[in-house]
């Protein structure tokens, strides 16, 4: 973890905020998990789902939300958390933020949320990045075939067991 920082997860904080709002994607990439500008806000008015900050070395370079209702496309259930609008910002990808991020979800989800016990997403066909990354951090296919009814083209649909 040296090259990377030590990355952790918090609940989004009032603390937090102005520094996750700041977190920006390349502009090709906004449709696959928007950005924090428009998803945090989003989050704030749906209360099934909680915003988390990716931490790096204690500054906010990423977000994501697990929402209890599962996410559109993929199984929903009293077991599931589903995982949507993950960002990285732009000035920290390609260094292994996401990973270590999605590495230390397994203890967070066990943490907030007991008896979750799968995450649940979709990820874009077009983004072989976050297939990668979803890939080498343990999610595989749910089975279920693609699911198109996203307005960004076709999903795989993802399980990652806890
Ligand atoms: C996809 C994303 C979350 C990856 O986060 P990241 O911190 O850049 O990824 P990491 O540096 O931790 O890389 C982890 C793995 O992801 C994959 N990956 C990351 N960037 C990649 C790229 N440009 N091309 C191919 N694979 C890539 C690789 O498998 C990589 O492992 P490796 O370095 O051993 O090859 C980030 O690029 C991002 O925020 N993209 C824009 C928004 C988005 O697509 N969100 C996902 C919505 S489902």
């Amino acid at each position: 973890m040296s090259a990377v920082g030590t990355v952790t997860l918090s609940p989004l904080t009032p603390e937090l905020r102005a520094g996750v709002l700041r977190i920006q994607v390349a502009p090709e990439q906004v449709r696959f998990g928007g950005v924090p500008a428009t998803s945090v806000p989003a989050g704030d008015r749906e209360h099934p789902r909680e915003s988390v900050v990716i931490l790096r070395d204690g500054e906010p370079v990423g977000y994501f939300q697990l929402d209890l209702r599962s996410v559109p496309g993929a199984p929903a259930g009293e077991d599931i958390v589903g995982l949507r609008a993950l960002a990285i910002d732009l000035a920290a990808q390609g260094q292994g933020v996401g990973r270590a991020a999605m590495l230390a979800l397994p203890d967070y989800v066990r943490a907030r949320f007991p008896g979750r016990t799968t995450v649940a997403l979709t990820v874009n066909i077009d983004n072989p990045p976050a297939i990668a990354l979803y890939s080498a951090t343990g999610f595989v296919d749910a089975g279920t075939g693609l699911y198109h009814g996203g307005h960004a083209g076709p999903q795989h649909v993802l399980l990652l067991k806890l």
